[in-house]
C-alpha cells in the first residue's frame, strides 16, 4: 500500500468497491484497500494490504455493510493513527441542517433530508432515504432502497435491509435488523430481526 495515500477503503468487497466509486466521484485520491482476506492482491488496480499494517496518518472509510465488523476494522485502524474521513457520493443529496459524524458513507442516489442527526460510521447506500429529524446512531446501515421516514430514531448498530420501510417516529433498538421489504410499524427491540409488512419479529441476532 503506498505510503502516500489520500484514502485507504476497509474491505474490497462489493461494499469496499461501492466506497471507491463514491471516492473518485467525490474527487478523493485513493491509495488502495485494507482487508484481511484478499490481502497481497489488487482490486480495482489498488493494492490490497492488511489492516494491521495500513500506515498511520491516513485517511480510511470502512466500506463492509456488517456493523460489528465495521466496528472492529475502526478500533483496529484508530488505534493505528489513522483518521476516518465521510464520503458523500456528489450525486447523494444531504440536505441543510443534516449532521454526518466521522467515517459515514453515503451512497448515489440516496437523499438524507433535512435536520438529521447521523453518527460516527454510518452508511446510506444507494437510492435509501432519511426522513426530516431523524437520528442515526453509530454504525447504522441503511441499505439500498430503504425509506427512514421522518422522526425515527435507529439506535447503534442497526440494519435497515433493501426496500424496507420504518414509518415516522419510531425507534428501532439498538443491533436490531430490519429484513429486507419490511414495513415497520411499531418499535423494534434490541437485537430483534423483523421481516413482513407489517413487521414482525423472528429470531433475536446472535
Ligand atoms: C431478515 C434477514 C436478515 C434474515 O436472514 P436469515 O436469518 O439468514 O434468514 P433465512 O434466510 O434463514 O430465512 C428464515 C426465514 O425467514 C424468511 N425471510 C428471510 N428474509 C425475509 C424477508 N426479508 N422478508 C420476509 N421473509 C424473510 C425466509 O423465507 C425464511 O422463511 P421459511 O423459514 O419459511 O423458509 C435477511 O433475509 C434479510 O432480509 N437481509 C437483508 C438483505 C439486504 O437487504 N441486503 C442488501 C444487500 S445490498
Amino acid at each position: 500500500m503506498r505510503e502516500d495515500a489520500d484514502v485507504i477503503i476497509a474491505g474490497a468487497g462489493g461494499v469496499g468497491r461501492e466506497a471507491l466509486d463514491a471516492c473518485l466521484a467525490a474527487g478523493l485520491a485513493v491509495s488502495g484497500f485494507a482487508d484481511d482476506g484478499l490481502a497481497g492482491g489488487r482490486c480495482r488496480g489498488l493494492p490490497v494490504g492488511r489492516p494491521d499494517e495500513a500506515p498511520a496518518g491516513s485517511a480510511y472509510v470502512v466500506g463492509i455493510a456488517s456493523p460489528a465488523v465495521r466496528r472492529r476494522l475502526v478500533a483496529l485502524l484508530d488505534a493505528r493513527g489513522l483518521e476516518p474521513v465521510t464520503v458523500v457520493h456528489p450525486r447523494a443529496i444531504v440536505a441543510p441542517e443534516t449532521t454526518l459524524g466521522d467515517g459515514c458513507l453515503v451512497l448515489g442516489g440516496a437523499h438524507v433530508s433535512s435536520s438529521i442527526t447521523i453518527g460516527d460510521h454510518c452508511q446510506v447506500h444507494y437510492n435509501a432515504t432519511v426522513g426530516h429529524d431523524t437520528v442515526l446512531r453509530d454504525f447504522v446501515t441503511v441499505y439500498p432502497g430503504a425509506n427512514v421516514s421522518g422522526s425515527v430514531v435507529l439506535e447503534e448498530d442497526v440494519t435497515v435491509g433493501s426496500g424496507a420501510v420504518v414509518l415516522q417516529g419510531l425507534t428501532v433498538g439498538a443491533g436490531a435488523f430490519v429484513g429486507a421489504g419490511a414495513v415497520v410499524t411499531r418499535d423494534v427491540a434490541p437485537g430483534q430481526v423483523v421481516v413482513g409488512a407489517p413487521a414482525r419479529p423472528t429470531h433475536p441476532r446472535s
